[in-house]
Formats: structure tokens, C-alpha cells, sequence
């Protein structure tokens, strides 16, 4: 046996694509990819483009079990719709208990635990299993029924997997704040969503780190009189609790039932909720149904990774944002998949740490955002050299557009020129991935996601609605009623903000997804290829997460130095963005090195350290409308040493000029 498992292997470092003939920079799957990959025939878009419906209502029974069946495909109110009506299913029957037939000794989730010392965890479907009945039963216990929000505040540990498993079974919905997220951020989500119980860690480890999350959240705990608060002991810190309140899951565990019946669920029953930036106010709950949504997960992680029996995937995306849900834990389970869950850092304890986790399981499929990839090349080619990373078939790339720089680097130096990147574009919104080429089909292009998934109706669109020519960039769209399933159903008690922030733009009914995009000359089956370029609206994408600029804007005006505020993404060669403020003081006050350490203390206390502002801007006035609303555009465009554009629609163009010396912009 070789020391990689992935050696003994037919597949074992065998090359996946070629490089187009004819045109640079363009490569395609070959043949061997091809007769490897469940989708190889381009025909697949022109079938499923015939009746997007019909082809989703096929898909959703040959992914899924369902108790009982639907009597119509889709119903489309615009701007609301239903799929897969009066049907019933449940998403953790569908990741476990169908399994047991065949794969219950399989490895459902390897776990990594970020210190070297410590020795992986695996879970077989059976293990999972087990334990997503007995929390199921505990939750109930706990006085949890079907459509009560849980709110989880968990790491990457597997007892984060089994708790959201365990919601599932129930019919309750899981609402999982990310735990680089603040615990204000947590209070703003447990009471929005009216949750009453918070799923916790004593603490976690983070780059070497311990960090202690209970004993950070207990003031909230009372401030908004939680009833119940189960704390996971990760890290054996001997956290403060409340008797009452307060329960260790362990002896939780000890003390349960074996089965919980899954609860049969309507496919549009609200599944979960996932807080998330707009362009205005705080963050909005995102609704998303059960069943409907797992099919799109399901069938995007089949498709899209290309995933086989023995295959091992490693998505590093956290379980607190959507790609977390979608492919860490309810595409790869609902697939049967073996995955890999990390709990720590991807530069612990050394920079190779994701490569060694690759090396050493022999993954096939891996998933990352660009941000990480910049940030590990800085480290030195040395660190990937050092590995065989010979048994990976696919690389993943997602949250951001990935440079050719660096989609050139992933491919060469992690995939050694072999493996095909698929560059998934999607949102928390679209719950599955929307455009992206499928590997048995290509073509893959530095920069360009690729074609929407087949059964999705995509468009770029210009400023007055009309579809651009290629080449051409535009608004990013979704055109109704061709949303995939796995489309949000809504922003939790706020339809108002669902029709304002989606459904305005082209009218009611077209989705706009607030992102620019181009529209390439190259297609496939029918599709044109697109370059999605970025947000075009006020959020900002950083490492791949994403912040709102009035979040941001509304921790920072509570200072009380502070007029008023406006933060704008500025280029970062590792994060993509970081946010940059520009602040005007209340008068008397000056600016100094002191207060831009307040802003930044305060941002990182109200929303989070992941919102850390990189600069911070003293000016006396920020350029605004006729009728008051500041202008990002114009602050974007300084920071990004870009074209202002025109500047005929600000009422104070004077400002401008103090703006420029400040960021020392030449455009
Ligand atoms: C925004 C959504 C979807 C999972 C991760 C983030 C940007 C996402 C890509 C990509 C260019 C991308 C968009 C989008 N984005 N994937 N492959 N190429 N940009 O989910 O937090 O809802 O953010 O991420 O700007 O609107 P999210």
C-alpha cells in the first residue's frame, strides 16, 4: 500500500483536461473526464431548457425520497413561488436514514481537529445517525417543535453537523451565526427570528487559539432571557453556566432515546434560516424551504464535484455561511458522500495545513475561495511541493471572482495542470450554485464561471432592462419562474424588503442578484459563458464574506465622535476587499491614530472581527444626492483609483477633491 490512498487508485494522478487548440486560455474535460462524469453531453442544456419544470421535477425524484408526492411542479405568483406543492419529505431522512441500506459503515464526516496532536474523528452514516436521533429527541424534550429557530453560534466540530441534522429531523429550523461574527451579532439574529435556544462551544481552537465562545455570550444570554442554551465541550474549558438555563450536550447524550421519527415536511416548509448583508439595514433572515432546497444541493454536488462512491470531497467553507450548508453538510450527506470537516486554520499550524489534510486522505474534489488560494501562494510554492496531491480530479473555487492570476496558480500548482477548476457562482439566495461549467462539459476559463446550470434562466441585462450582447457587461438576473428549487422562499417576517431588494429592479418578475457580470462570446449547449465581475451595490465581499456597508456604517456611528459614516470596499491583494471608512467628525472633534483604533475596536465589537476596517478616512463632508443618500459609487471608485463616472447626480461636487488627496487618488 502506498502511503496516499488515493494511489492505489485507477484515477491516481491521471490528467482531466486539455488545452484548447485553438484558443488561449480555454480548456476542456478529456476523454477520460468525460466517460468518468455523470453529465458529458452538452445536449443536457438544450433538454433541460425545453421545460426547466419538468426537468427539476425529474431530478427531485431521482435525488430524493419523498413520503408523499407533489400534484404540481410549480406554482409562480410573482415575485412568490412554490415548488414540489402538497408533497412531503425530510432532509435528514434523506441524508441518513436511506443510507443505512448501503453505506452505513461508510465515513460520512472526517473530522480534523486543528492541533497536529489530536487524532481525527470519523463518523460513519450509522454514527451519524445514532446521534442525530438521540439530539433530535433531546431538542423535543427541550420543548423545540416543529418551526421553532434554533440558533446555533458552533465551529466546525461534528456535533455542529448532528445538531443541524437533528433541527431537520424535527422540523425546526436552524439559524447559524458565524462564529467570527460578534456576540451582538448573535443577539440581533436570536431576536429577530424570536429563537429562544442557542446551540454553543465551550470554546474552539483557531490558529492555536483557544476561543471561548460561552463565556462571550453569557450577558447575552440574560440580556434576552434565553430559555435553554446547550454548550458542546470542545475545549474543556470549564465555561460558567447557569443551572437552569445551561446544559452540557454530553449529558444530554447519555440520557436520550435511540429513534426519533423524522417528521414528515412539507418540500415548501421553511428548512432553515441564514442571516445575511443587504444593502441597507441589518442583516435579513433568508428563508429557505426543506426538501426543494435539498434537491438543488443534492444535484448541484453530484454535477457539479462529479461525486463518485469512493470519492472524498473537502469543501474548507465554514458552516456558518451558505456554502457551509449547501456543501458541507446537506449536498455531500444527501449524496452519501465521504467529506472532510476542518475545524481550524488553513495556515496551523504551518501554511501546508490544507494540503497535508489532501495529501493524507487522499481527496478528489476540493473546494476553496480564492482568498484562501492568494493567501497560501504568498506562503511560497515549497508548501505545495511538499505534497503528492496526485488524487485530486476536481478543484472548486467560490465566494468571489478568482483572478487569472491566481485561478493559473490553483490549477497549475494544487491541481499540476491535471484537474479542471469549477468556478461556482451562486448566492445565499440561490441556495445552490447557478453558473458554473460542469466538469464532463468545460469549457473552464481563467475568470469566467461559466454557463448557468441547465434548468436555470440566467440573463445580463443592461440599465433598462434589456439582455446585453455578448461581450457585452450588464446586471446579473434570474429570470422568473426558471429559479432553481433551491431558491430563497423569502427574508423571515420582511416581504416588504424581499420585493424591494430582488423583485424592483427589472420588475416582479425577474431576480436581480445585485452583481455585475459579462456576458462571453463563448457558450455551450445554447449558453453563453459569464464573467461575473462583483457586486455592483452596497456589499462588499470580504475573504469571500459578506458585510453589508450599513452594518458596518451603523456599529461605526455610534461613536460619538462620529457625524456620520460611509464604508466602501478597497482593494486587497489577499481578501479581494477590506472595508474602508470615511468618517465625518461632529465638530470639535479631530481626527487621530486613537480614534481609528476606536472605529475598528467598535466594528469588531458590534458586528464582528471578520468586518475589521483596514483604513479609516477623516473628511468633512461625503458626497451625496439631491435628496441625502450618500454616494458609494464615488468613494468605490476613489479607493479603486477607478473612473468616478459621472458626477452630475451629487449635490456637493466640492467634496470630491479633499476625498482625493485623502486616499491619494490619481485616476
Ligand atoms: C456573493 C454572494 C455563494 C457562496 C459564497 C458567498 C460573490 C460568489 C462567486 C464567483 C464571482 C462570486 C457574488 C455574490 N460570488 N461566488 N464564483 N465569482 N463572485 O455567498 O455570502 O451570499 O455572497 O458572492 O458577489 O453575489 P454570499
Amino acid at each position: 500500500m502506498g502511503k496516499n490512498v488515493g494511489k492505489d487508485s485507477e484515477d491516481y494522478g491521471k490528467k482531466w483536461v486539455k488545452k484548447d487548440e485553438e484558443r488561449e486560455n480555454v480548456y476542456w474535460p478529456t476523454d477520460r473526464l468525460k466517460e468518468k462524469c455523470h453529465i458529458s453531453d452538452k445536449e443536457i442544456y438544450e433538454k433541460a431548457k425545453k421545460d426547466p419544470h419538468n426537468f427539476w421535477s425529474k431530478k427531485a425524484k431521482d435525488m430524493f425520497d419523498w413520503f408523499e408526492d407533489w400534484d404540481e411542479v410549480m406554482e409562480w405568483n410573482p415575485p412568490y413561488f412554490n415548488w414540489f406543492l402538497d408533497s412531503k419529505t425530510n432532509l435528514s431522512y434523506n441524508c441518513l436514514d436511506r443510507h443505512l441500506k448501503d453505506k452505513r459503515n461508510k465515513a460520512a464526516i472526517i473530522w480534523e481537529p486543528e492541533p497536529l496532536e489530536e487524532e481525527k474523528r470519523i463518523l460513519t452514516y450509522q454514527d451519524l445517525y445514532r446521534k442525530v436521533n438521540k439530539f433530535a429527541n433531546k431538542l423535543k424534550e427541550l420543548g423545540v417543535e416543529k418551526d421553532d429557530p434554533v440558533t446555533f453560534w458552533m465551529p466546525m466540530i461534528p456535533e455542529t453537523a448532528i445538531a443541524a441534522l437533528a433541527c431537520q429531523r424535527i422540523g425546526a429550523w436552524h439559524s447559524i451565526v458565524f462564529t467570527a461574527f460578534s456576540p451582538k451579532a448573535v443577539k440581533q439574529r436570536m431576536e429577530d427570528a424570536g429563537s429562544e435556544i442557542l446551540i454553543t462551544v465551550d470554546g474552539f481552537y483557531r490558529r492555536g487559539k483557544t476561543i471561548e465562545l460561552k463565556e462571550q455570550i453569557n450577558e447575552t444570554l440574560d440580556e434576552i432571557e434565553a430559555e435553554n442554551c446547550i454548550v458542546v465541550q470542545r475545549a474543556e474549558t470549564n465555561p460558567s453556566m447557569d443551572q437552569e438555563r445551561d446544559h452540557f450536550y454530553d449529558e444530554l447524550m447519555n440520557k436520550s432515546e435511540e429513534y426519533c421519527e423524522p417528521e414528515p415536511i412539507d418540500a415548501e416548509d421553511t428548512g432553515f434560516l441564514l442571516y445575511t448583508s443587504g444593502t441597507t439595514g441589518k442583516p435579513k433572515g433568508i428563508k429557505h424551504s426543506c426538501g426543494a432546497y435539498g434537491v438543488q444541493a443534492a444535484l448541484t454536488m453530484k454535477w457539479i464535484f462529479d461525486i463518485h462512491e469512493n470519492d472524498v470531497f473537502f469543501s474548507t467553507a465554514d458552516i456558518g455561511w451558505i456554502t457551509g450548508h449547501s456543501y458541507s453538510l446537506y449536498g455531500p450527506l444527501a449524496l452519501g458522500a465521504t467529506q472532510i470537516w476542518y475545524e481550524g486554520s488553513p495556515d496551523y499550524p504551518k501554511p501546508d495545513r490544507l494540503w497535508k489534510i489532501i495529501e493524507e486522505n487522499g481527496v478528489t474534489q476540493f473546494y476553496t475561495a480564492p482568498t484562501a488560494i492568494r493567501a497560501l501562494r504568498k506562503e511560497g510554492d515549497g508548501w505545495v511541493e511538499k505534497h503528492d496531491l496526485k488524487s485530486l480530479r476536481i478543484l472548486g473555487s467560490v465566494g468571489e471572482p478568482i483572478d487569472t492570476s491566481t485561478w493559473k496558480w490553483y490549477f497549475e500548482k494544487v491541481g499540476g495542470g491535471r484537474c479542471p477548476i469549477v468556478d461556482t457562482y451562486w448566492q445565499t439566495e440561490t441556495g445552490g450554485i447557478l453558473l458554473t461549467s460542469l466538469p464532463g462539459v468545460g469549457p473552464f476559463v481563467p475568470g469566467v464561471a461559466g454557463p448557468p446550470l441547465p434548468g436555470i434562466g440566467y440573463d445580463v441585462l443592461d440599465a433598462t432592462g434589456e439582455p446585453v450582447k455578448e461581450e457585452e457587461s450588464g446586471e446579473i438576473v434570474i429570470d422568473g419562474p426558471y429559479f432553481g428549487p433551491g431558491m430563497l422562499r423569502g427574508i423571515y417576517k420582511n416581504p416588504e424588503k424581499y420585493e424591494e431588494e430582488y423583485f424592483s429592479e427589472f420588475g416582479e418578475e425577474v431576480y436581480f442578484s445585485g452583481d455585475g457580470g459579462v456576458k462571453r462570446e463563448l457558450e455551450i449547449g445554447g449558453q453563453n459563458l459569464i464573467e461575473v465581475t462583483g457586486r455592483i451595490d452596497d456589499v462588499l465581499e470580504v475573504a469571500g464574506h459578506r458585510l453589508g456597508s450599513a452594518e458596518i456604517e451603523d456599529a461605526i456611528d455610534n461613536l460619538d465622535e462620529i457625524m456620520e459614516s460611509a464604508v466602501v470596499g478597497k482593494p486587497h491583494d489577499v481578501k479581494g476587499e477590506v472595508p474602508a471608512v470615511f468618517a465625518v467628525l461632529k465638530q470639535g472633534e479631530t481626527g487621530s491614530d486613537e480614534l481609528r483604533d476606536k472605529i475598528v475596536k467598535i466594528v469588531r465589537e458590534e458586528v464582528g472581527p471578520v468586518a475589521t476596517p483596514y483604513a479609516a478616512y477623516f473628511v468633512t463632508d461625503l458626497p451625496k444626492t439631491e435628496s441625502g443618500k450618500i454616494i458609494r459609487r464615488f468613494l468605490k471608485g476613489l479607493v479603486r483609483d477607478e473612473e468616478l463616472g459621472d458626477m452630475t447626480t451629487a449635490s456637493n461636487p466640492s467634496c470630491l477633491s479633499e476625498l482625493a488627496e485623502k486616499v491619494g487618488y490619481n485616476g
